[in-house]
């Protein structure tokens, strides 16, 4: 075993630790009153990255939430690396459903479960303390390595892409490295080359001027709830498929090749277990693998309305809303698809109340060339680390920085995560199993080696 992978092994109860006092900060960014400790995480995290020997690492201010940005650049000659990862995380609620609270972190089974756990602290710690390992074993780095760490990838990362952009100097590399993404199974790492954008909006129904008795008033008005029922239920038809106007315009084709190779990655059997839903559903014509890849979905993530309490209680609400979420596939275009579905939204109306749509955020698609020469450096890492070669994945889920860097930067990006389906991302009881952990370590540790050979 060599110096660098023994450093590895031999340090991992402290390397859980920092970790968990990581995870212990609620960086929670969509929630105002956690602004403290966002700022609180990232200090924490530029004072690590001090700690294990970068030679610049620095909180730097946004708009927003801040960013960390340390750079290690001793490798003249040899390539540089953009590391990018988030420190921020989904809301933790509902409470009530986590088996231990979600800013303690527990381990349970090989598992550490925490809000932040596998997305996306656990894999940013990967990163740290791989760099820490070359650094303390050689006291240098295989190759130059700058860092970028932001707070608002779960709002849709609005500052960083100024700060990209004000930045592009200062942030010249030869390689993006990314691991914010999943591996089909637990000894089955891969490498992923496209992800969904987003579109999510908001949409609001306001009926009367305020509560009625839905006796008293009921069958006079139209109800904002009733209303917004009609109009979510006509967004899909019964073939799964949306329905706004021009929708599926620049949904690219897939290759019957590609197709077969995204069908063979998707374990399609654990995969729905651990959805627990009834039975599979829908568009027509895809499977399982390809409506959560290749195809574009529009989902309600929640909804309110009138009395929700215990009882009943007999009210025509005076408002009702619903946040409207689609995941898009390349090429189309939130900025161009926002319009058409406020249009048909509107149109889609009954008489009798009024309508708002908002456009809360939005993500272009990610697509790259899994062929890419630069992503061999990776493929060896990911051979020497795990038993089993990498796969080449399209993922469902966004990171919506992904191009903006394409634009920025234009350069050739590494996909490395390691989360698993039953990660319980963004849901109570998120975890991160320790295979993931070292086994993730181990990877990232050896691409940085593999890069160096790469130039
Ligand atoms: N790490 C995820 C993205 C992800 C999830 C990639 C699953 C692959 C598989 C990321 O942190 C995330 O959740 N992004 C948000 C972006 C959104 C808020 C703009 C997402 O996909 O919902
Ligand atoms: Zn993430």
């Amino acid at each position: 075993m060599d110096a660098l992978t023994r450093y590895l092994d031999e340090n991992r109860d402290r390397f859980l630790d920092d970790l968990k006092a990581a995870l212990r900060i609620p960086s929670v960014s969509a929630q105002p009153e956690h602004r403290e400790d966002m700022q609180r995480c990232a200090r924490h995290l530029a004072d690590e990255l001090k700690r294990i020997g970068m030679t610049r690492s620095e909180v730097r201010p946004t708009d927003g939430h801040p960013l960390v940005y340390a750079e290690w650049l001793g490798a003249p000659g040899r390539p540089t690396a953009l590391i990018y990862g988030h420190y921020d995380v989904q809301p933790p609620e509902p409470l009530e459903l986590w088996t231990t609270p979600p800013f303690e972190p527990t381990l349970r089974d090989g598992k550490l479960y925490a809000r932040g756990a596998v997305d996306d602290k656990g894999q940013v710690y990967m990163h740290v303390k791989a760099l820490e390992a070359h650094l303390k074993v050689s006291g240098r780095l295989p190759i130059n390595v700058k860092i970028v760490f932001e707070g608002e990838e779960e709002v849709g990362s609005e500052n960083l892409a100024k700060f990209l952009r004000a930045h592009r100097a200062e942030l010249d590399a030869d390689v993006i490295v990314v691991s914010d993404t999943a591996m089909p199974g637990p000894d089955q790492p891969a490498l992923c080359y496209a992800l969904r954008g987003i579109l999510y909006t908001q949409i609001e129904v306001v009926g009367p001027a305020h509560d009625l008795h839905s006796g008293h008033f009921g069958g006079a008005v139209q109800n904002p709830a009733n209303a917004l029922a009609a109009i979510l239920t006509a967004l899909k038809d019964g073939d799964g498929r949306i329905t706004v106007p021009g929708f599926y315009d620049r949904v690219q084709g897939v290759s019957a090749e590609e197709r077969a190779m995204i069908n063979r990655t998707l374990d399609e059997k654990p995969y729905l277990a651990e959805a627990g839903a009834p039975a599979p559903w829908g568009e027509k014509g895809y499977s399982t693998a390809e409506r959560i890849t290749i195809r574009p979905t529009l989902d309600v993530n929640g909804m309110w309305s009138g009395y929700i309490g215990e009882g009943s209680k007999t009210v025509l609400p005076s408002f009702a809303a619903a946040k409207v979420s689609m995941r898009l596939v390349p090429d189309q275009d939130p900025v161009e698809l926002f319009p058409r579905f406020e249009a048909y939204v509107r149109k889609l109306a009954p008489p009798g109340v009024t309508v708002k749509v908002r456009d809360l955020h939005g993500g272009r698609p990610y697509l790259s060339d899994p062929k890419h020469p630069m992503l061999q450096a990776a493929v060896r890492a990911l051979g020497r680390a795990w038993t089993k070669p990498p796969v080449m994945a399209r993922e469902g889920g966004s990171i919506p920085v992904m191009e903006t860097f394409e634009q920025t930067h234009g350069l050739p990006c590494i996909l490395m995560g390691f989360g698993l389906d039953d990660d319980q991302v963004h849901a109570p009881n998120e975890k991160f199993s320790l295979s993931s952990y070292f086994g993730g370590m181990r990877s990232v540790a050896y691409l940085y080696e593999e890069l160096a050979k790469s130039s």
